[in-house]
C-alpha cells in the first residue's frame, strides 16, 4: 500500500521522494491567479488582494478554481510571501497596478533591532486556517503545498519598501551592514520556520521556498546571506506528519549554478527556472535530490503545437525514470489565455507516460 494512501492523486508526494510514478506530476507557480477570469471576479468581491489572503474562505475558493479547470496532480495554498513582514509591523498594502510596498522599511542596524518579536504562527492564523479548510475542501484529491519567501528575498522587499529593478537599497545594506542584514536574516529566518511548520501542522504535504531573488547575489554572497538560511530552515522543517515525510522544495531563481550547494541543504527538491538544461541538471545533482520545473512561463503565449513540443523537449531532456516534478520555470502571467494552460497540463500528463516503464 503506497504510504499516502489516503490521497487519490499521489504522484506529486512520490517524484518529490523520486519514487516510481505512472505519469510526471504538474502544477503551476502562480496557478491561482489573474489569468483566470474567476479569480478576477473573487478578487473584485474580496475589495483587495489581501482581504482575499486573510478570508479563509475566499483564499480557499480561488486555491481550487485552477484545479476545477485542469486536472493539476498538487494544490497550492494562495498567500502571499509578504505576510511575514506584515505580521512584523512593517505595513503591506498593493497599490493598484504597482506591486507590493511597505509603509515602513528597514534602512539601519537600529531598525534592524526593532522589528519586533512576533509569534508568527498565532499573528498569521488566517493563513493556517485557510490551510485547514483548503485540506477539508480538496477532501484528499490532490497534496496542498504551504510556503514562504526565503529570508533573503524577504529582506529585498522589507529593505527596499517594495520590487525594484536592481535591489540596489538592499545590496548596498547588505554590503555596508553585514552584521546587521545577518541579524534581520537571523530573524526571517526563525520566523519562517515558525510559519511553515504551522503551515504543516494545519495540514501542508509540502513546502516550497520561494528565494525569487536570490539569484541576483554573487556566489559567495549567495551562499552567505540566502543559502545560509534556507539551510537553517530545512534543518528546523517538521519532517514527518501524520506518518508521511513533508518534502521541502527550494527555488532560487537564477540559481542554476549552484544546484550542487542547493542539493545539500537537505532538501528534497530543487525548483529550476528555464535557464538551465533539465537533463544537465539531473546529470549534475544525480540521484541526491528530485528537480521541479522547467518551461519558460513565456512559452504559454506560443501555439499549441509549440507548447507541446517544448513540454515534450523538457520531458525528453529529463529523460526516464523518477524524481521530475513538471512545473513552469517561474510564475505564469496574467495576459496568458487559460486554453493554453489545459494545452500544457495534458501534454505532460500524456507525452510523460512513455518515461515511466
Ligand atoms: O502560486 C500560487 O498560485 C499561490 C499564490 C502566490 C501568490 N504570490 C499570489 C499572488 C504565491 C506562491 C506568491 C509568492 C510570491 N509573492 C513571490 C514569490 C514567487 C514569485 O513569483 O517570484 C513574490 C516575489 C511575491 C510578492 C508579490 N506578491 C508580488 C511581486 C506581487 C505582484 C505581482 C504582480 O505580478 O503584480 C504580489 C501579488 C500577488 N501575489 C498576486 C497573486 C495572485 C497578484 C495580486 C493581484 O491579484 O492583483
Amino acid at each position: 500500500m503506497s504510504e499516502f494512501a489516503e490521497l487519490k492523486n499521489d504522484r506529486f508526494l512520490k517524484a518529490l521522494l523520486r519514487e516510481e510514478v505512472d505519469q510526471t506530476p504538474v502544477w503551476m507557480m502562480r496557478q491561482a491567479g489573474r489569468y483566470l477570469p474567476e479569480y478576477r471576479k473573487t478578487r473584485q468581491q474580496a475589495g483587495d488582494f489581501m482581504s482575499l489572503c486573510q478570508s479563509p474562505e475566499l483564499a480557499c475558493e480561488v486555491t481550487m478554481q485552477p484545479l476545477r479547470r485542469y486536472p493539476f496532480d498538487a494544490a497550492i495554498l494562495f498567500s502571499d510571501i509578504l505576510t511575514i513582514p506584515d505580521a512584523m509591523g512593517q505595513g503591506l498594502f498593493f497599490a493598484e497596478g504597482e506591486g507590493p510596498k511597505f509603509r515602513k522599511t528597514i534602512r539601519s542596524a537600529a531598525d534592524v533591532d526593532q522589528l519586533p518579536d512576533v509569534n508568527i504562527a498565532s499573528e498569521l492564523s488566517y493563513v493556517t486556517d485557510a490551510v485547514s479548510v483548503i485540506r477539508k475542501e480538496l477532501n484528499g484529491s490532490v497534496p496542498l503545498i504551504g510556503f514562504s519567501g526565503s529570508p533573503w528575498t524577504l529582506a529585498t522587499y522589507m529593505i527596499e519598501g517594495g520590487g525594484s529593478k536592481d535591489f540596489r537599497i538592499a545590496k548596498q545594506f547588505m554590503y555596508d551592514n553585514p552584521e546587521a542584514m545577518h541579524l534581520l536574516l537571523e530573524k526571517l529566518a526563525s520566523a519562517v520556520i515558525d510559519y511553515l511548520n504551522a503551515q504543516i501542522k494545519a495540514g501542508a504535504q509540502a513546502v516550497q521556498i520561494f528565494d525569487t531573488w536570490g539569484g541576483i547575489l554573487t556566489p559567495a554572497a549567495y551562499r552567505e546571506f540566502s543559502l545560509n538560511y534556507m539551510n537553517k530552515i530545512v534543518d528546523g522543517l517538521i519532517k514527518e506528519n501524520d506518518g508521511r515525510q513533508v518534502p521541502a522544495i527550494l527555488f532560487t531563481k537564477n540559481g542554476g549554478q549552484w544546484l550542487e550547494d542547493i542539493a545539500d541543504s537537505g532538501c528534497q527538491a530543487i525548483g529550476l527556472d528555464w535557464t538551465t538544461d533539465i537533463g544537465q541538471a539531473r546529470a549534475r545533482i544525480g540521484d541526491r535530490v528530485a528537480l521541479q520545473g522547467n518551461m519558460d512561463p513565456t512559452m504559454l503565449y506560443a501555439s499549441p503545437q509549440a507548447i507541446r513540443k517544448e513540454v515534450g523537449s523538457i520531458l525528453q531532456s529529463f529523460g526516464q525514470g523518477a524524481g521530475h516534478v513538471f512545473n513552469l520555470g517561474h510564475g505564469i502571467t496574467p495576459e496568458v489565455n487559460p486554453d493554453n494552460v489545459a494545452v500544457f497540463v495534458e501534454s505532460v500528463h500524456e507525452l510523460s507516460a512513455q518515461y515511466h516503464a
